[in-house]
């Protein structure tokens, strides 16, 4: 397994592209389901979900080229299943769950299991999609669902939530009549899958509220689109930049979105400026603590959570970060708390007092955002610090240590040795 190893303390300087978005590109690639014809998705980053994702289209019959970050999806689906391989190692995989029923009326998807940052169930999406007529079965392990059309109905999500939304939007497109979605997620993903989906002739109205309207229609062209850049992959990079008392040109970031994660940063002290081709983001002196609570969008992005918290750990006072939207996603705390980090929880909050220096150690990565985290801290500890179980990184971020390599970091992926017991 590989690992990643960093020597703290280089500023980072120069300019950094984000790539596309995972989370945008995944329900883009579950609507091609929908489509007849080929369809041709650009700026998809070769990230391991995004391998996942297109297996799991192979793997029910669609054809799938996936070259230099674009990829063509044509033919028709012969099975319905996402097997269990394939949603264990990605949640998201449910997203094919509402395309499959919405247009061959038949799907049996694994159920995804208990995930580390909380349980994270489907529950809500399958009571939407039993309001619009599907039949659903629990069964060895799989949701089997059947509808010979779905219906439109009017659903009200309970709690907000971002592939529930983009699930269910998806299978409105076919179902017949009108389907409302109220508490609708309002995240920039999910507007880009409704501008998606109204490209293949979709009838969808109000995404980017919290109630959605989607007309269902008989059947829907093919997708031609270029999927929007990262912006958590944007934050990141904005964070490692800032902790670093770097200069960094982030390019191909979509700032519209970043409004509550900006306010912060400014807020913490980061110099952060819009230039032609992208944001500037300038760390001068060392950051002032801020108060975070998590919260669907516009609010601040969970995804970011952990990585505002080493930001935290270094800056001056005192600051409370509260998760509100998944009930375990502190894992990266103990970790951080070997490098030397002064952090207490509380259920759902984190008390940091800030220190002054962090001190470099092996750590490891429990999630997606935690392992970035962890190479932030390690861009600024004195020492060397080694992030191992690197595989959550890969999953969602393209590159990021050759990224941050090209500014200026001392940091390199090694191939982990074992130890013989
Ligand atoms: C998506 C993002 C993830 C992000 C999260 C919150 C993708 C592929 N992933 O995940 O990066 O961290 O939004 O912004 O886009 N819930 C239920 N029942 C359900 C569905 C959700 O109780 O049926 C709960 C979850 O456990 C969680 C909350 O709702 O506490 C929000 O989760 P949700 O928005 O669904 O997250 P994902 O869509 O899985």
């Amino acid at each position: 397994m590989d690992k990643i190893v960093i020597k703290g303390g280089e500023r980072l300087q120069g300019e950094v592209r984000v790539s596309g978005s995972k989370n945008a590109a995944l329900p883009l690639l579950a609507s091609s389901i929908l489509a007849d014809g080929e369809s041709r998705i650009r700026n998809i980053p070769p990230l391991n979900d995004i391998k996942t994702m297109l297996a799991l289209l192979k793997s029910i019959g669609l054809n799938v080229a996936y070259k230099n970050e674009a990829v063509k999806i044509s033919g028709k689906a012969h099975t319905f299943e996402a097997p269990y391989e394939l949603v264990k190692t990605m949640r998201a995989s449910a997203l094919v769950l509402g395309p499959l029923l919405a247009k061959y009326g038949s799907a049996r998807v694994s159920m995804p299991g208990g995930c580390a940052i909380g349980e994270r169930p489907i529950d809500l999406h399958l009571k939407a999609l039993k309001a619009m007529g599907a039949e659903i079965e629990l069964k060895h392990g799989y949701v089997i669902a059947g509808a010979k059309r779905l219906k439109g109905a009017t659903i009200y999500f309970d709690i907000i939530t971002v592939t529930g939304t983009e699930n269910i939007m998806m299978a409105a497109t076919l179902a017949k009549g009108k389907t409302v979605i109220e508490n609708a997620a309002r995240e920039p993903e999910v507007v880009e899958l409704a501008r998606a989906l109204k490209a293949m002739g979709a009838k969808i109205d109000g995404e980017g509220s919290d109630v959605i309207t989607i007309e269902g229609v008989n059947e829907l062209g093919p997708l031609d689109y270029q999927v929007m850049p990262d912006r958590i992959e944007a934050g990141t990079l904005m964070a490692a930049a800032a902790a670093t008392k770097g200069n960094v040109l982030i390019k191909n970031c979509d700032l519209p979105f970043m409004e509550a994660l900006i306010s912060k940063m400014k807020a913490a002290g980061i110099v952060i400026r819009e230039e032609e081709g992208g944001l500037r983001v300038i760390g001068k002196r060392r950051l002032k603590s801020v108060d975070i609570k998590t919260l669907p969008h516009p609010g601040f992005p969970t995804d970011m959570q952990a990585q505002m918290m080493v930001l935290m750990s270094i800056a001056s006072g005192l600051s409370v970060i509260s998760e509100t939207v998944f009930e375990n996603r502190f894992m990266h705390v103990s970790e951080l708390r070997r490098m030397g980090a002064d952090i207490h929880t509380e259920g759902r909050s984190a008390i940091i007092k800030g220190k002054e220096k962090l001190s470099g150690a092996q750590v490891m990565a429990t999630d997606l955002r935690a392992s970035a985290s962890l190479i932030i801290a390690g861009l600024v500890a004195e020492g060397t610090t080694e992030v191992s179980r690197i595989y959550h990184l890969d999953r969602g971020y393209d590159g990021l240590e050759r990224k941050l390599a090209a500014l200026g970091a001392n940091i390199e992926r090694v191939k982990e040795k074992r130890i013989s017991k």
